[in-house]
């Protein structure tokens, strides 16, 4: 028994109670699954995680947001150099929250094992090389994402690789979206098992997808946007409007203030068409026709007031368009291909009104939803490509030629 938090669970197991110990002994069974240490360096997050089987046993992430934020979006020179200097510590760090001593109070041991973290370096002096051997494989995203941030990632998963002869195994960050609502934490919560087929939606700031998930690591694209993503259409309003990078969120908040997403009935795009794509780029377009006649583009929210526009209710009227498009479009593609269980995946599903009416709409086709189940797990994290990583180790998907892997920075899901 090498680990010492496992160690330290054994020791205390008859003092805790019954219910615990059923966890623990649930925990105890899960040891025979291989441990992977997974990065995700695809877009502005930095993150690393330890995954055994579908449970979380480490987690961190280091978020760009504030690098970004006055720029309106991701600026890629700064997220390249943002990477390289966090890469490191990140991994150790996660390797740390699993494998170092354990001198805290037994309840602290478990939140710091799936909780994301995102601080400064500290001066920790790590032995990596004594933590690393008790992982049995790195895992890394290969893309879709951004080419010099992908390339942060995929250089340190090689560097390990090779320097502690550990197994390498790529990923497609899209398929992590896909698998991330099966996610568990420490605890393997949730206990939901896999129902193929799936009828998968990632909404991210990079994609918009349906994919039909058949099976493990099999799946088939049906429908994508033609040009600007969910997120993306998100992001770039609230950028129109002065409100920063990301835009999801403030457009979530002020729509909430709103309450009244009628205000403006800006086009849904593509609803006319009877396939399962998607295009935003001329939805905002729309809305910067509606805010032109008084736009200052520096100051959208100055520019509104001129106008006696409500910000808020401008908000709400956009975010109904871009959320009413999904919801439509989710309906035929429920129709079209007849599978009712709905997975819904990226960064856009943090959004909890927009979780109400995907329920609303399973509900009305008699069928189910699943989400993350954890909000670091609707953005990017390396958790969701450890857990995949798993499942491409048990068929012996691993890298052949490790020197030869590069990023992909336009990788479809097939
Ligand atoms: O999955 P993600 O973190 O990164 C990509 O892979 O792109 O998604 C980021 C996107 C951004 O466009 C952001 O505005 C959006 O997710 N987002 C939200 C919310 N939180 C993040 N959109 C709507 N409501 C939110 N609460
Ligand atoms: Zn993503």
């Amino acid at each position: 028994m090498t680990n010492p938090q496992i160690k330290f669970k054994y020791q205390m197991f008859k003092y805790l109670p019954t219910g615990r110990q059923v966890e623990l002994l649930f925990e105890f069974c899960h040891l025979n699954f291989m441990k992977i240490l997974a990065i995700d360096t695809s877009c502005d997050e930095t993150a690393a995680a330890i995954i055994e089987g579908r449970r979380v046993l480490s987690n961190v992430i280091y978020s760009q947001i504030l690098i970004h934020k006055k720029w309106g979006g991701v600026v890629p020179s700064l997220a390249k150099r943002a990477h390289e200097e966090r890469i490191d510590f990140v991994v150790e760090e996660t390797l740390r929250k699993f494998f170092g001593p354990v001198s805290v109070s037994f309840p602290s041991v478990l939140a710091r094992t799936h909780h994301s973290t995102a601080r400064r370096l500290d001066p920790f002096h790590l032995d990596t090389q004594k933590f690393i051997k008790n992982i049995d494989a790195i895992a890394v995203t290969q893309g879709p994402g951004l080419a010099v941030a992908l390339e942060v990632g995929i250089k340190k998963a090689k560097e390990l690789a090779k320097k502690y002869n550990k197994k390498l195994i790529s990923v497609n960050h899209l398929e992590g979206h896909l698998y991330s609502p099966f996610v568990q934490n420490s605890r393997g919560n949730p206990k939901i098992d896999f129902k193929f087929p799936y009828l998968g939606l990632i909404i991210s700031g990079g994609h918009t997808e349906f994919v039909i998930f058949k099976n493990h690591l099999e799946y088939e694209v049906i429908g994508s946007t033609l040009d600007d993503a969910a997120g993306e259409a998100l992001d770039k309003t609230a950028k129109l409007l002065g409100l920063g990078y990301p835009g999801g969120p403030v457009i979530e908040r002020l729509a909430k203030e709103a309450g009244n997403k009628d205000f403006h009935n800006f086009p849904r795009p593509m609803l006319k068409s009877n396939d399962l794509n998607f295009s935003f780029s001329g939805l905002k377009t729309s809305f910067y026709y509606f805010l032109r006649p008084c736009v200052i583009p520096s100051d959208g929210a100055k520019a509104t007031e001129s106008r006696n526009l409500d910000i808020r209710q401008l908000a709400s009227s956009f975010q109904e368009a871009v959320f009413d498009t999904l919801i439509k479009k989710t309906e035929r593609a429920i129709k079209q291909t007849e599978i009712k269980r709905l997975i819904v995946g990226g960064g856009v599903i943090a959004n909890l009104y927009l979780r109400k009416l995907f329920r609303d709409l399973v509900k009305r086709h008699n069928g189910s939803v699943l989400f993350p189940s954890y909000k670091y797990l609707t953005g990017d994290n390396a958790a969701m490509i450890g857990v995949i990583a798993g499942f491409k180790a048990e068929k012996g998907l691993f890298v052949k030629n490790i020197d030869g892997l590069d990023r992909i920075p336009r990788f479809n899901i097939s």
